[in-house]
C-alpha cells in the first residue's frame, strides 16, 4: 500500500493535515504519530478490525496489549472500569505526560486491544500534535510504538518511515521525541501499586505521590515474572541485528575494556568517553544527564548496525531516575548480555 507523508510540526502549522489524519482514524485506518515518549502507531481503540490493522503493520504477537491514548480525562471512565484514588493521584500529577496506567477495563474495550485480559492500559500524552489528532479524530486511540516488532522503538519520523512505509495508511511527519523511551507504565488493579516498565517518570517520581510502588522483578531481569502482568516485557526487544553487550564499570575502565579488545568491536558511549576510544563510538548522550541518554538511545542503537562490526560494547547506565528506563531498555537490546568490570 501506499503510505501518505503528512507533515504537522504544530498544531497550527497544517489544519487540512490534522484533518487528513482524523479522517483516515475515523475510517479504520492506521497512523503513525507523534508523542513525547516515541512514536506510535494509531488505530481506533473502538474498531477491532482497525486494531488488528496495527498488529499485522508491525508484525506483533497477539498477545501483547496495546495502549490507549486519550486527550481529556472525562474520557478515561469509558476505557477504566475501576478508577482508584491512586491513580486519579497519579492523573493529577503527570498527565498529561509519559505515564500509562493499567486499570480494569470497560466492556467498550475490545478483547484484541488487552489480548485477552480483563485490564487496560491507558494513557494521556502531552505532545500538542498528539493531543490535537486525538481530540480532531474524536477517538481514542490504540497505539504501540510504531517499530517493527522487536526493533528499537522509533523516535523519529524517519525511524517509523524506516519500519513501516508501505504498511500503514500514513504517517505523521513531525518533530523528534522530547523524552526518547517508552512511557513509564505502572498497574494499580486489585488494589497493587507495580511499576511494570520504567520510563519517562521515574519510580522516584511515582513514590512521591503514592507512596510504596513494587518494581516488578522483570524490570531489571529476565525472568518471566511478568508474563501475565505486563506481557510485552518478555519478547527480545529494542533490538539492532548488530550483538550488543552492556559493560557495567567506570569510564577509564570501561574505555580499556574496548581498546583492549580483539574483537571487531565498537562502542556505545557518553560523551565523556568519546575522546578516549580507539574504536568506532556512538554517543548516546552525557554521562550525568539521564534525560540526554534517554533521549539519544534508541536512535544510537539503530545506528549500530551501519558500524559492520561484531559486537557493540554499551557503556552502563545508572538505575536511577530515567536511567533506570535506559537500562531496561538497553538490557533488552542487549539480550541481558551484561559483563561488570
Ligand atoms: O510511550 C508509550 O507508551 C508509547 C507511545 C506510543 O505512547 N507506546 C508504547 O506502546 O510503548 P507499546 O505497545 O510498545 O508498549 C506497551 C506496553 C507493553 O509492554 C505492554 O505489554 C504493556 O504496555 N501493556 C499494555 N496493556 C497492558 C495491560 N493490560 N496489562 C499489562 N501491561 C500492558
Ligand atoms: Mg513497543
Amino acid at each position: 500500500m501506499e503510505t501518505k507523508h503528512i507533515c504537522i510540526m504544530s498544531t497550527d502549522d497544517n489544519p487540512m493535515g490534522l484533518k487528513e489524519v482524523a479522517e483516515i482514524l475515523q475510517k479504520g485506518g492506521t497512523v503513525g504519530i507523534p508523542t513525547e515518549t516515541v512514536y506510535g502507531l494509531a488505530a481506533n481503540a473502538y474498531d477491532p478490525d482497525a486494531v488488528a490493522r496495527i498488529f499485522a503493520a508491525k508484525g506483533r504477537p497477539q498477545d501483547n496489549p496495546l495502549i490507549v491514548h486519550i486527550a481529556d480525562i472525562n474520557d478515561l471512565p469509558k476505557i477504566a472500569a475501576e478508577i482508584p484514588e491512586t491513580a486519579k493521584k497519579l492523573a493529577a500529577a503527570f498527565w498529561p505526560g509519559p505515564l500509562t496506567m493499567v486499570l480494569k477495563r470497560t466492556e467498550r474495550i475490545p478483547a484484541i486491544i488487552s489480548a485477552g485480559l480483563d485490564t487496560v492500559a491507558v494513557r494521556m500524552p502531552s505532545n500538542e500534535v498528539a493531543r490535537a489528532i486525538i481530540n480532531c479524530s474524536g477517538l481514542p486511540l490504540a497505539a504501540p510504538s510504531a517499530n517493527l516488532s522487536g526493533r528499537p522503538s522509533p523516535t523519529t519520523a524517519k525511524h517509523v518511515v524506516d519500519d513501516l512505509d508501505g504498511k500503514i495508511d500514513a504517517i505523521v511527519m513531525s518533530k523528534d521525541c522530547s523524552v526518547g523511551v517508552e512511557s513509564t507504565v505502572i498497574s494499580l488493579v486489585d488494589g497493587k501499586k507495580r511499576l511494570l516498565r520504567p520510563g519517562g517518570i521515574t519510580h522516584e517520581q511515582l513514590e512521591s505521590v503514592i507512596g510504596k510502588v513494587e518494581i516488578d522483578p522483570s524490570v531489571l531481569s529476565s525472568e518471566l515474572v511478568a508474563e501475565v502482568s505486563s506481557p510485552g516485557m518478555k519478547y527480545k526487544h529494542y533490538s539492532p541485528k548488530t550483538k550488543i553487550v552492556i559493560i557495567e564499570a567506570d569510564s577509564q575502565m570501561f574505555c580499556d575494556y574496548v581498546n583492549r579488545s580483539v574483537e571487531n568491536c565498537a562502542a556505545m558511549c557518553f560523551s565523556e568517553d568519546k575522546s578516549k576510544i580507539s574504536k568506532p563510538t556512538i554517543v548516546y548522550g552525557n554521562e550525568a544527564d539521564d534525560m540526554s541518554q534517554a533521549r539519544e538511545l534508541f536512535d544510537a542503537l539503530r545506528l549500530t548496525d551501519s558500524l559492520n562490526v561484531d559486537v557493540v560494547y554499551a557503556h552502563s547506565p545508572k538505575k536511577t531516575g530515567v536511567g533506570l528506563a535506559v537500562y531496561n531498555r538497553m538490557l533488552r537490546a542487549a539480550a541481558f548480555e551484561v559483563i561488570c568490570l
